[in-house]
């Protein structure tokens, strides 16, 4: 049976069913610890059905960190992360931990270095009014750094409890900054080709496999488009999901966009403005986008199933596991996923409006979502209380 709601080996983990919960900043680990309030957040997704919930982008080392009150892996958060994995166990799901670095873009008042690294010297949109305007290029010795320090926290992350890891690939963070024509300008082995482009996303991604045990699944969520012209095209991410494939790798989570450019690509639909203005500590970058904001944040209108006609190119292309994601919402969605042979998916947004909306959908209690694509939990996420559906 390949429904959406029929059980799923991945690796050697066991899923009760094909939705997995997308990673969504939390924005509940205030001085990067784990609050109760992230593990409650997880805890409610796991009792509400879904099959594996991931814990967003936790830096690989504390320079990794977009923002300074994001999680960054070392052996103390460790029994921390302990208490979510067990709580979500104890409800039946799985959890798998989103491992990231931010790169140069970077809005993280404590870093180490004075500034931010990623693969060529470029301007920091993110942290120019906060006096972080330059990101430096990373040496051959940087890229051995994070390569390893990627693999440390995969271990921590197995330490942990976590039934899978998620390395960040996509969005416009350090690996993607590399894998972009756009951002990546270097003239050494990574840079260029997209075989060089390529070779420190797959550098971890093969170091982070060969650390773990092969029954836990280590997944990529990759980008099918960075979203603008001069970007990472479909025809380089297929060629990227086969390297991947070919590495290990055990599962794709299929996406797109690159959050410095071009943000709503990777959401679509309404831009929340006026909430995000509202959430903005800083005067500088309020002001900066109430005046520009309409015009630097381009808008991209809401279509169910948005990534679906390119991810079926991916599809087409390798065998290992893809995970479809993007505007799915109802259970419809789920099933024209797994009919179009997808087999698992991620959803977001439905799922912050609803943690109890899988368990529904399995026991044929509802249908369709009631999220709406206001992204007003885009906003959400840097108020106080972190990630909410502000429309329940
Ligand atoms: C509030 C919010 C925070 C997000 N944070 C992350 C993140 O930390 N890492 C990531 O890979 N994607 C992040 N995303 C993107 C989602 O994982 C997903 O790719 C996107 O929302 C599309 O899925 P959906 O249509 O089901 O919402 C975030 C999305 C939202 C709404």
């Amino acid at each position: 049976m390949t429904g959406p709601f029929s059980p799923y080996r991945l690796a050697g983990l066991s899923l009760r069913n094909r939705v997995i919960k997308a990673a969504t900043y939390e924005g509940m680990t205030p001085g990067a610890q784990v609050s109760d309030a992230l593990v409650e957040h997880h805890r409610a997704l796991a009792k509400g059905g879904v099959a594996m919930t991931t814990v967003a982008y936790c830096a690989v080392a504390p320079d990794g960190r977009t923002f300074r009150d994001q999680l960054y892996m070392r052996p103390s958060l460790v029994p921390q992360l302990r208490r979510l994995t067990d709580a979500v166990h104890a409800d039946g799901a799985a959890a798998s931990l989103q491992l990231g670095h931010c790169g140069s873009f970077c809005n993280n008042h404590d870093l180490e270095r004075s500034r931010p690294l990623g693969p060529s010297r470029a301007f920091n949109k993110l942290g120019a009014l906060s006096g972080r305007p330059i990101a430096d290029a990373m040496s051959s010795d940087d890229i051995e750094r994070v390569t390893n320090e990627f693999v440390v926290a995969a271990t921590l992350a197995r330490e942990a409890g976590f039934d899978a890891v998620e390395l960040h690939l996509g969005h416009g963070y350090l690996l993607s900054q590399f894998l972009s024509p756009a951002t990546n300008r270097r003239r050494d082995q990574h840079g260029g080709v997209l075989e060089n482009r390529a070779r420190f996303a797959l550098a971890v991604v093969e170091r982070v496999r060969a650390a773990l045990p092969p029954a836990l699944p280590v997944l990529a969520k990759v980008n099918l488009r960075d979203g603008f012209p001069g970007g990472l095209e479909l025809d380089d991410s297929v060629q990227l999901a086969r390297w991947l494939e070919a590495r290990g790798c055990d599962a794709l989570v299929l996406s797109g966009g690159f959050v410095s450019r071009d943000p709503f690509y990777l959401f679509r639909g309404e831009r929340p403005l006026r909430a995000m203005i509202a959430v903005e500590k800083s005067v500088a970058q309020k002001v900066a986008l109430a005046l520009f904001g309409p015009f630097v944040i381009r808008a991209h209108p809401f279509e169910p199933m948005y990534f679906l006609p390119l991810a079926r190119e991916v599809r087409r292309a390798v065998r290992l596991p893809l995970v479809l994601l993007g505007g799915l919402t109802s259970v419809e969605h789920l099933q024209i996923a797994a009919d179009e042979g997808f087999e698992l998916v991620a959803m977001a947004r439905a799922l912050i409006h609803d943690p109890g909306l899988i368990g529904r959908y399995a026991a044929g209690q509802a249908q369709v979502s009631g999220c709406v694509p206001c992204n007003l939990c885009v906003a959400e996420m840097d108020r106080p209380g972190g990630v909410r559906c502000a429309r329940r």
